[in-house]
């Protein structure tokens, strides 16, 4: 029996091909684990009505860790048009496995490094070297959402808001209502899981990211709770930006900035800016992790537009599985791993067509796994 039972979630589009090019270089690296295939994505839910069906939901259960590629989704109504004719006409709404997995198994962190490694030539400025931490279960992706308000959800609203209040004098239909759930709990964790962080790799500074000042009740417990956080972490600096304002700063001097903790959609959006300063979607990757499971991707999508050619870049999903191979505590294979990375970027003789290149993705994946013996040492790890 190996060490390791991987889910294996390559979902659809480009997602297929990333994860074709992981697995070339976990199989160089000769970890001892099992892969098991679970089935997720658009196909799944045009066949069965559920792009999530509970077999995968079981497997979950089952393994040390997942790595999951890329699903295409698609709004409600349309998605529903294209069911195939067995199950048209079910009301069914479409709902996004990817949340609904980090929501199912409460994997409350999402970790989103980005690193510029030396040589890349989309890097905004060489040197950067941010790590977000996202919460990764509640807020704005709640799911408490109302397209059409229930009467008594817009009794007590207009009762309770200020006379101008906008909505106030429409039709339940006119307006749309989507809540935004902030925890004690779900903010104490995120951020106390990035200080623990930035202690184990001394990191000097973690910043807390929110919209305190306008979203006085969720940001504000979010900011007063971190603010409790940090106490116990004397030997890390703490400071704490607007949304709006750091994405400013982040851009004029991300040298300022190290470790970053934010609510659900604010992450979203600040890790998005920080990929993009390192190289942009080919070089995004994440971790969704909780207490028991973990599950790690590339931060891109589908790209329909390119899937079947094999030409995108894998290194968000080769990074991905880097994150992997820490949390299941191999971190000699990790680091062979990174260093490999760096050397086929520094070296510049292997490069998908975002790096302005002309390599596939699989040549990309191969280049790495001839690496990982002799890559290059950088100052990350
Ligand atoms: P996308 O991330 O799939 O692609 C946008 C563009 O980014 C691509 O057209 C391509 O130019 C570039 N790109 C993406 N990955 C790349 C890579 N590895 N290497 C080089 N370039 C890359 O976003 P889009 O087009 O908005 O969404 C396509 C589908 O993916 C939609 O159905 C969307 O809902 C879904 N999606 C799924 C996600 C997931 O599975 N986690 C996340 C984001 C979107
Ligand atoms: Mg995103």
């Amino acid at each position: 029996m190996s060490k390791y039972k991987i889910a294996w979630l390559p979902g659809d589009g480009i997602g297929v091909e990333v994860l074709e090019a992981a697995k070339i270089v976990l199989d160089a690296l000769a970890l001892d684990a099992d892969y098991i295939h679970g089935d997720i994505g658009w196909e799944f839910w045009c066949k069965e009505g559920d792009a999530f069906p509970q077999r995968t939901i079981d497997l979950l259960k089952n393994v040390d860790a997942a790595m999951f590629g890329a699903i295409t989704s698609k709004p409600g109504k349309a998605a529903e048009a294209e069911l195939v004719p067995g199950l048209k006409g079910k009301s069914l709404v479409y709902r996004s496995p990817i949340v609904r997995m980090r929501q199912l198994f409460d994997l409350y962190i999402c970790l989103r490094p980005c690193i510029a490694y030396p040589g890349n030539p989309l890097n905004f400025k060489e040197g950067i070297n941010l790590v977000v931490f996202r919460e990764n279960t509640e807020d704005l992706y709640s799911g408490v959402e109302f397209n059409t308000v229930p009467k008594e959800l817009s009794d007590t609203l207009a009762r309770l808001s200020k006379p101008f209040a906008a909505f106030k004098d429409l039709p339940e239909d006119q307006y749309a209502v989507s809540c935004k759930i902030n925890t004690r709990k779900g903010s104490e964790r995120i951020v106390r899981s990035a200080f623990e962080f930035a202690r184990r790799f001394k990191r000097k500074k973690v910043t807390i990211v929110h919209k305190a000042n306008v979203v006085r009740a969720t940001d504000g417990l979010f900011l007063e709770t971190a603010k409790e956080v940090a106490k116990g972490y004397p030997e890390i600096a703490m400071d704490d930006a607007n949304i709006d304002a750091m994405t400013m700063w982040l851009l004029k001097n991300p040298f300022n900035y190290d470790v970053l903790v934010a609510p659900n959609l604010y992450g979203d959006i600040i890790s998005d800016l920080c990929a993009q300063m390192v190289g942009g979607l080919g070089f995004g990757c994440s971790g969704n992790i909780g207490d028991k499971l973990a599950v790690f991707e590339p931060t891109h999508g589908s790209a329909p537009k390119y899937a079947g050619q094999y030409k995108v870049n894998p290194i968000a999903t080769i990074l991905a599985a880097k994150m992997m191979l820490d949390w299941l505590g191999e971190t000699e294979k990790a680091g062979k791993l990174e260093r490999a990375v760096a050397h086929v970027i520094k070296e510049g003789q292997v490069r998908t067509y975002d790096m302005r290149g002309t390599s596939k993705t699989l040549e990309m994946a191969e280049a790495i796994a001839e690496k990982l013996e002799v890559g290059v040492v950088i100052g990350t790890q």
